[in-house]
């Protein structure tokens, strides 16, 4: 079983004293150990102050988004190395509110994915296909097209040991609205993705790849999510600004992995 990883995406919401009191509790609650692994992805002003209140715990700090370039005239923008001089260790790339409000390019994600990669961040990267897509019968070439792309030439870099990497399966007609993609559906794409991998990496490599599930998450349906055999987790969005949500997504992951042990 590959290790789960429950991630919350906290997109632009809070302020730094809820920032701070969330994060502490999820810290609280995850202790020093734990058997899966927990991101937190708060907005980029309030990573410093995430950092801190997480000290001491299982508990990792990661970015929204970044740009592709180490350094430059970009205002408003935040490099790789800025991330990293934080001690941030994730970041997540090609959101589809990225993709979609900001119009990112498949092209733009795959050079940050290089950025990320050759600076030991470990991308995130997320795909997924609209309801229209999905509703003509395209979810399988999007999905492919998001991955290939994004991955490209990422390979070289991803087989020699180096940084993890992970990718979020998040259908766009679930994020957000409550619609949650049935274990059902989200397996076959989770599968579907891990066989590109396969492709593109190599059958170990792509073995280990943890592939998370994002799109209305909430604590009443992560548990048959997370049993299916190709999803290793959650990428959340709105209930991952509710403590008490978010660590009982936690508690079934961990639930998850010792009933598997035992
Ligand atoms: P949601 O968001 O859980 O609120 O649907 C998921 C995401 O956008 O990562």
């Amino acid at each position: 079983m590959r290790r789960p990883v429950i991630a919350g995406n906290w997109k632009m919401n809070l302020t730094l004293k809820e920032a701070q009191e969330l994060a502490a509790s999820v810290a609280k609650a995850c202790g020093a150990s734990l058997p899966v692994d927990v991101l937190l992805f708060p907005p980029f002003v309030f990573i410093p102050e995430v950092l801190k209140a997480v000290q001491g715990s299982a508990v990792r700090v990661g970015a929204q988004t970044m740009h592709q370039e180490d350094s430059g005239a970009y205002t408003g923008e935040i490099s790789a190395p800025m991330l990293t001089s934080l001690a941030c260790s994730h970041v997540v790339l090609g959101h589809s509110e990225r993709r979609h409000i900001f119009r990112e390019t498949d092209e733009a994600i795959h050079q940050k994915v290089q950025a990320a990669l050759r600076h030991g961040l470990a991308p995130v990267l997320c795909v997924g296909e609209t309801l229209a897509e999905r509703e003509s019968g395209q979810t399988f070439e999007v999905v492919q097209r998001q991955t290939e792309t994004g991955l490209d030439q990422a390979a070289a870099l991803i087989k020699n040991g180096g940084t993890d990497i992970l990718v979020a399966y998040e259908p766009v007609w679930a994020i957000g609205t409550g619609k949650v993609a049935t274990p059902e559906q989200a397996q076959e794409v989770h599968q579907f993705i891990r066989k590109l991998l396969q492709r593109q990496l190599g059958k170990e490599k792509a073995r280990d790849i943890r592939i998370l599930y994002g799109g209305s998450v909430k604590p009443d349906n992560s548990e048959a999510l997370l049993k299916q055999p190709d999803i290793d987790g959650a990428l959340i969005g709105g209930a991952s600004l509710m403590s008490d949500g978010f660590i009982s997504i936690i508690r079934t992951a961990s639930a998850l992995v010792s009933s598997a042990v035992s």
